[in-house]
C-alpha cells in the first residue's frame, strides 16, 4: 500500500494538505520548512498497525527531527523515542514520552548523559563497548540503582546503502562485533549495577531492500537463541532503524508492513519485545523546503535557478549527493529545461539539483524541495551568517508555527567580544 501524496497541484497551485504553499511562504517567509501532520500519522499508525499482537515498541528515532511539535505528534500516536544525547533524552520527556518507552544509543555516551538517563528510568541503554560497559555499572552503583542495559551488536553486514550512513559493517565505530557478544554478555551478567535486558542492532540508513535487513535479522536470531541458552533473559530485541525512503521516484522501499512483517517473522517468536527506530521513514517525506526564486543567469552553457535557500538550511545533496524531487510553484506553461538550482552560499556545492529538467520560472516563483523532513532542518546551521529558518505544521486547512525564524541579532547572542588589551 503506497503513502497519500503530501503534495498535491490544484490547477497551478502547489498545496500540502489543504494550505497552499503560497500562502505558507507569504505568511511565514522563506526559506521554510512546511510538515504535514497527516503524513506523520500515517506513518506513525501503519508501522504500529504492521506489529498486530506482536509484543512492540516503535520508538521514533528523534534525530531525524527534531522539533518538539513534531515528535509530540508521535508521542500522541503511542510511539516511544530513540535517542542519543542528553539534548534528544530531555526533548523525549518534553514531548511526554514515557522513560519505559525511551531507549538510549550512542557510541559516546557521558558520564552526566548516562547518570540523567538512569536517574529518569529509561527502558534500556544500548552499549558499544565493554569500556561503557563498565562506566555505567559504576555510574549504576554509586546512585544505588541497577542498569537495564544491552549491547548493540555489530552484524556485519553491507546495507547497500550511501557508505556515510552505513554503520553494520566491521569497519564502522558502531557497536561490537556479534562474536564477540557471548563474552561481553557474560561480563555484563557478573557485573553488579547491571542488569541485561536485552540486544541491539542497527545497520544504517535508507535500505530500500529488504535483503540486508533479513540477514541481519537471521544473524540476531541465532545470537539471541545462543545468549538464552548462556542463561540470558533476552526481554528485549531492538533492531534499530533504516528503512529507506522515496526520494527520487523510483526507489520504490519496502512498505511499514513488508519490513515490520519480516520483522516480526524472524524474530517476533523469541519471547522478547521487539523494538523498533525508525528515524527518515516517518518524518522524510512529510517535509517540504520552500525557497523563493532570486535570480536567472547563464554562465557559458549551464543554466542557473538561484533560490534563497541554501546548504546550510538543507545538506543533504551536497553532504551525500541526494537526489531531491523539486516542484515549481506556480506551474508555468513551457517546455522542461535542465537548469541547476542553487543557493546563495559562496560554495560550489550550493547546489540542490544539477541539470534538472524543470518548468520555465521567473523571480518571486517557488521552488520547493520534496522528502525533506528527516535531517534536513536538523542538520542546518549559520554558515555565512544565515539565521535558522522557520518551521510549520500543516494539519488541513490551519498551519501553526513550530519554530520561529532566527533573528540576525540571534545568531550572535551567546558570542562575546573580549575587552581589548591596550
Ligand atoms: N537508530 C540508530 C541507533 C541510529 O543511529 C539511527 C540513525 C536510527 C535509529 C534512525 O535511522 P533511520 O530510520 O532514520 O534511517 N544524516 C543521515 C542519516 C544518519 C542516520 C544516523 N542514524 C542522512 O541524512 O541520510
Amino acid at each position: 500500500m503506497s503513502f497519500r501524496e503530501v503534495l498535491t497541484r490544484r490547477g497551478d497551485r502547489l498545496h500540502l494538505e489543504d494550505v497552499a504553499v503560497a500562502r505558507l511562504a507569504e505568511e511565514f517567509d522563506t526559506p521554510l520548512y512546511a510538515y504535514s501532520r497527516a503524513a506523520l500519522v500515517e506513518r506513525a499508525e501503519r508501522f504500529e498497525r504492521a506489529f498486530g499482537n506482536t509484543p512492540h515498541l516503535v520508538a521514533y528515532s528523534i534525530k531525524a527531527n527534531l522539533n518538539l511539535a513534531i515528535a509530540h505528534v508521535f508521542t500522541r500516536c503511542g510511539l516511544g523515542i530513540d535517542v542519543t544525547s542528553r539534548g534528544e533524552l530531555e526533548r523525549a520527556l518534553r514531548v511526554g514520552a514515557r522513560p519505559e518507552n525511551i531507549v538510549f544509543a550512542g557510541a559516546g555516551k557521558r558520564a552526566d548523559e548516562i547518570d540523567l538517563a538512569l536517574a529518569v528510568g529509561i527502558r534500556m541503554l544500548n552499549l558499544e563497548s565493554l569500556e561503557e560497559l563498565e562506566c555505567v555499572a559504576t555510574r549504576a552503583r554509586e546512585r544505588g540503582t541497577v542498569a537495564p542495559v544491552a549491547f548493540r551488536l555489530n552484524p556485519d553486514i553491507d546495507p547497500q546503502t550511501h557508505p556515510h550512513i552505513a554503520t553494520g559493517l566491521r569497519t564502522a565505530k558502531f557497536g561490537i562485533p556479534i562474536e564477540e557478544a557471548r563474552e561481553a554478555y557474560a561480563r555484563a551478567k557478573a557485573l553488579p549495577g547491571i542488569r541485561v535486558v536485552g540486544v541491539d542492532f542497527h545497520i544504517g540508513s535508507q535500505i530500500t531492500s529488504l535483503a540486508p535487513f533479513r540477514e541481519a535479522l537471521g544473524r540476531m536470531r541465532a545470537i539471541v537463541l545462543d545468549l538464552q541458552a548462556d542463561g540470558h533473559a533476552i526481554e528485549v530485541i531492538d533492531v534499530g532503524g533504516g528503512l529507506g525512503v522515496e526520494y527520487t521516484g523510483q526507489d520504490r522501499p519496502p512498505t511499514p508492513e513488508d519490513y515490520v512483517g519480516v520483522v516480526r517473522k524472524t524474530v517476533g517468536d523469541l519471547g522478547a519485545t521487539v523494538v523498533i527506530e525508525p528515524g527518515r521513514s516517518l518524518t522524510a517525506n512529510a517535509g517540504v523546503l520552500i525557497s523563493r526564486v532570486l535570480y536567472r543567469k547563464t554562465n557559458g552553457d549551464r543554466r542557473f535557478v538561484i533560490v534563497d535557500g541554501g546548504m546550510n538550511d538543507y545538506l543533504r545533496p551536497m553532504l551525500y549527493g541526494a537526489h531531491t524531487r523539486i516542484e515549481t510553484d506556480p506551474l508555468r506553461p513551457g517546455s522542461e529545461a535542465p537548469v541547476d538550482v542553487v543557493g546563495p552560499i559562496c560554495e560550489s556545492t550550493d547546489r540542490f539539483a544539477e541539470d534538472r529538467l524543470l518548468s520555465p520560472v521567473e523571480p518571486g516563483d517557488l521552488v520547493v524541495l520534496r522528502d525533506v523532513g528527516a535531517y534536513g532542518f536538523c542538520m542546518s546551521s549559520t554558515y555565512n551568517g544565515r539565521p535558522l529558518v522557520a518551521e510549520v505544521l500543516v494539519n488541513g486547512e490551519r498551519a501553526d508555527l513550530i519554530c520561529e525564524r532566527q533573528t540576525v541579532e540571534e545568531t550572535w547572542a551567546r558570542e562575546r567580544i573580549p575587552e581589548e588589551s591596550p
